[in-house]
């Protein structure tokens, strides 16, 4: 891999870079957590500044991404959707809160160094792909690399930061189990992008998958075709399952959280149908991840979960605290991966 192949990209999602860069990310993560830990100063980004767009609400995204910045010696703004005008893609232009995607791209190019945006749900009418779409315009027009901090389809990041808590637990990663699996919430609204970018990182990486969900949770087609595509390069396997218990049998990893079916949003529905997606939810309370669910897993297995989770909903608290939980390293390898990232496309 040549050394400076990550420069100047945008990372959007982690399909778009080969498995010797996600690895180069993970190393240089691995580098710069070391560093952290003894306090050795590494301003990569001195005097660089990164425009953090959210759409939406966030705890782990954005001060990771603040602290991050602050650590390699730049600053990170932060711009809530109420102190901007709204981007907004060319045939959505409407009164004088908003401004085209394609000029707020430019802008900001012409004064930084990176722009990253969450961009999901009310923002987009909750219309599925067109928070994609939104990253899509400013990653068309910016001359600046542009990080995904959310879509509706990825949540690359929070990927990364997944799989260098993988890592960092297992050791090899070469056809270990990862799990997976949909839980219940009483909120009915998450993106599918946490599930979609867990998995796209974890086949990439070598780690036989299987996604467990209810009848009518399934997941992307598209995505689930680059999934495939990555387990038959890497000769592993994919496999679909409908009981969480099933699916968790000799795992290493269970990752059990919830996110919304995509059969009751625009485009495959005229509008959204949050009351027929909230019967499709209350069906299938039965779906937590327990202690019990845990001990069919193997004996070392780790539970994540990308967090916020919904407490006795999604996961009971016994494992959310219990020894097998590996969601706070994790929440910290989010800073840990996003500096590399941004070492990596916006460092000189
Ligand atoms: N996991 C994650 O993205 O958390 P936030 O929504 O708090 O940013």
């Amino acid at each position: 891999m040549k050394t400076d192949s990550l420069r100047g990209r945008d990372f959007l999602t982690t399909a778009d870079f080969s498995r010797e860069e996600i690895q180069t990310i993970i190393d240089v993560a691995l580098d710069l957590k070391m560093r952290f830990a003894v306090r050795e100063p590494h301003r990569l980004l001195q005097d660089m500044t990164l425009f953090m767009i959210f759409y939406g609400m966030s705890l782990r995204t954005r001060n990771s991404f603040e602290a991050g910045m602050t650590q390699l010696g730049g600053h990170a703004h932060y711009l809530s959707p109420g102190e901007i005008y709204t981007p907004a893609l060319d045939d959505e232009l409407r009164e004088y809160r908003t401004e085209s995607v394609a000029d707020v791209a430019r802008v900001l190019s012409r004064m930084g160094h990176g722009i990253a945006i969450r961009c999901f749900g009310q923002a987009v009418n909750w219309v599925y792909g067109a928070g994609q779409a939104v990253l899509d315009g400013f990653a068309k027009w910016s001359d600046i690399p542009v990080i995904n901090m959310e879509s509706d389809m990825y949540h690359p990041c929070q990927g990364m930061a997944d799989i260098l808590t993988m890592k960092e637990k297992l050791g090899q990663l070469d056809g270990k189990k990862f799990v997976m699996s949909w839980a219940y919430s009483p909120r009915s609204q998450k993106p599918l992008s946490v599930a979609h970018s867990a998995l796209l990182v974890t086949s990439q990486m070598g780690m036989d998958v299987t996604v467990a969900y209810p009848e009518g949770f399934d997941l992307d087609p598209m995505v689930m075709e680059k999934v495939q595509a990555n387990a038959d390069r890497y000769g592993r396997s994919v496999e679909i399952a409908h009981d969480m218990k099933e699916a968790v049998r000799g795992a290493d990893v269970v990752y059990a959280k919830n996110w919304t079916s995509r059969h009751f949003f625009p485009p495959e529905t005229d509008a959204p149908q949050p009351e027929e997606v909230q019967k499709l939810f209350e069906e299938n309370r039965h779906w937590m991840c327990d202690e019990d669910t845990m001990k069919l897993a193997n004996s070392n297995a780790s539970y994540m979960h990308c967090l916020p989770a919904d407490r006795n909903f999604e996961v009971t608290s016994a494992v959310m605290d219990g020894p097998q939980s590996a969601v706070f390293d994790q929440a910290e390898n989010r800073l840990h991966a996003q500096k590399a990232i941004m070492a990596l496309t916006m460092g000189g």
